[in-house]
């Protein structure tokens, strides 16, 4: 398997003016990485990152398989219904792995394996025109909550449910859905153990963005084809490469120290991922999640407040040369843009030299798009350094499987070496919670107070 690179040279000194410094392996960075990651095999050993065993996890892969390749190719159709990380890990292997134009396939493109939509959000527009879209009578829900409690999903699983049950009997309908939930607990894992739907668990020590791995990504994947063992075989890889307590030889914990030591000693909060390949923008939205749900925290592990945590930025280049570039070039020095190249983009097409005579289009002639788009990443790196910008880069030889599971298992395992840094627990996320009870409250549900909601001061509305 071709190994990811991670480049940082654009962070270090001299390259950059004021960079990290030489002793980035023998210094203070050296010796905080050597306490987080003390910090974390603590924990790896007390069991609570279940997330490192997944790719080794071969029951469960196997259960997902043969749901997969069984059950799940019964559909011309799958949707996941999902939210946070029960929903964006199957996005990021989706569009990594099948590309953006998979549902817009024919059946004989597609390998006759089905279409796979994620409905992330309980947005009523988007919902009534996915569910016209899909003919539920072929189609296979794919149930993802992990506490099986989710406002959002348990909503579009109850309206999905009802409209199924019309369409095809109360009967018939249990045989269009698929749980991902957790394996002893929840309103969703009771449902399905009445109604004996299938079900996939999300082990207990797998939290939400973490997921991507285990069932809640892998059964997505798997049903439209992807190599689930490659993917893991590559997180695998990774998670071994990222055992060593040396950090010269760890890029999990360079990413994390370098980031940590940017935001807390040279003020730069902002991370921004900007990969450059379509395929791999909801990458960058899934690392948006992890890194942020982890990271911003109101107090320590030992519970002194602080309002702590980097803030991640999703971008895509080259789109985002057009829109975004300008304030990394020149706006407030804040920030450290990571960026993700793709060597080989696989088949690629060559520009067409049409206009020999016109001397801003003959330059682009024999050129390929592959080229060009590697060249703008390269150069946008070069005029940020310049800058004074600091700026690193992941290098994959290709998307595919294995250097996917490669890039995933880093930048998870990155975060928990950023938890143990900032001194946070990067596993839980207290402050999702007031705003669900708030929504339970005011949605009505047993046992929780209505809240009154403070009403905008009048003046203060146009
Ligand atoms: O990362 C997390 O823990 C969250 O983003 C959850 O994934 C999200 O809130 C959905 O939770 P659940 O899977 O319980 O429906």
């Amino acid at each position: 398997m071709d190994s990811i690179r991670f480049d940082f040279g654009n962070i270090m000194a001299p390259a950059l003016e004021g960079g990290v410094g030489a002793d980035l392996f023998d210094g203070e960075m050296a010796d905080a990485f050597g306490r987080a990651h003390a910090v974390m095999e603590a924990q790896r050993e007390s069991g609570v990152l279940g997330f490192l065993d997944l790719p080794h996890a071969k029951e469960t892969v196997e259960q997902v398989k043969s749901l997969a390749e069984g059950y799940g190719q019964w559909f011309e159709d799958v949707v996941v219904l999902g939210i946070g990380g029960s929903g964006l890990g199957a996005k990021a292997l989706r569009d990594a792995l099948l590309g953006p134009f998979w549902n817009d396939h024919s059946d004989e493109e597609r390998d006759h394996f089905p279409r796979l939509h994620v409905a992330d959000n309980p947005d009523p527009f988007t919902m009534r025109g996915l569910l016209e879209r899909v003919e539920p009578a072929r189609t296979l829900f794919n149930v993802v909550s992990k506490s099986g409690a989710t406002a959002e999903t348990m909503a579009q699983y109850l309206m999905v449910r009802e409209r199924v049950e019309t369409m095809v009997g109360a009967e018939a309908a249990r045989g269009h859905f698929l749980f991902t939930t957790d394996p002893g607990s929840g309103a969703l894992r009771r449902i399905g153990e009445a109604e004996d739907i299938p079900m996939l668990p999300v082990p207990e020590n797998v939290g939400g963005r973490f997921s991507v791995l285990s069932p809640v990504g892998l059964l997505p994947a798997a049903v439209c084809g992807v190599d689930v063992d490659s993917l893991l075989a590559g997180a695998a890889a990774m998670e071994v490469r990222c055992r060593s307590d040396q950090l010269s030889e760890n890029p999990a914990g360079v990413l994390a120290a370098l980031l940590h030591d940017a935001d807390r000693k040279r003020s730069r909060p902002i991370h921004v991922l900007m990969p450059y390949s379509d395929r791999l923008r909801s990458v960058a939205f899934w690392f948006q999640q992890l890194w942020a749900e982890s990271l911003g925290k109101a107090r320590t592990v030992t519970g002194e407040a602080t309002a702590t945590g980097p803030t991640p930025v999703a971008a895509l280049g080259a789109t985002d040369q057009h829109s975004f570039l300008q304030l990394l070039m020149e706006g407030p020095d804040d920030k450290v843009v990571l960026f993700v190249e793709v060597a080989d983009h696989g088949p690629d097409a060559v520009i067409p030299n049409t206009h020999p005579e016109i001397k801003e289009l003959a330059y682009l002639g024999g050129h390929s798009l592959g080229e060009l788009i590697n060249t703008e990443r390269r150069a946008t790196a070069e005029a940020l350094r310049l800058a004074g910008r600091p700026n690193a880069t992941f290098v994959l030889p290709r998307v595919d499987e294995g250097t996917l599971g490669q890039l995933l298992m880093l930048l998870q395992i990155a975060t928990i070496y950023a938890g143990a840094l900032y001194g946070v627990d990067p596993l839980d996320q207290p402050g999702v919670e007031l705003s669900k009870r708030l929504t339970y409250g005011l949605m009505g549900r047993e046992g929780v107070e209505r809240p009154t909601l403070r009403e905008s001061d009048a003046r203060w509305v146009l």
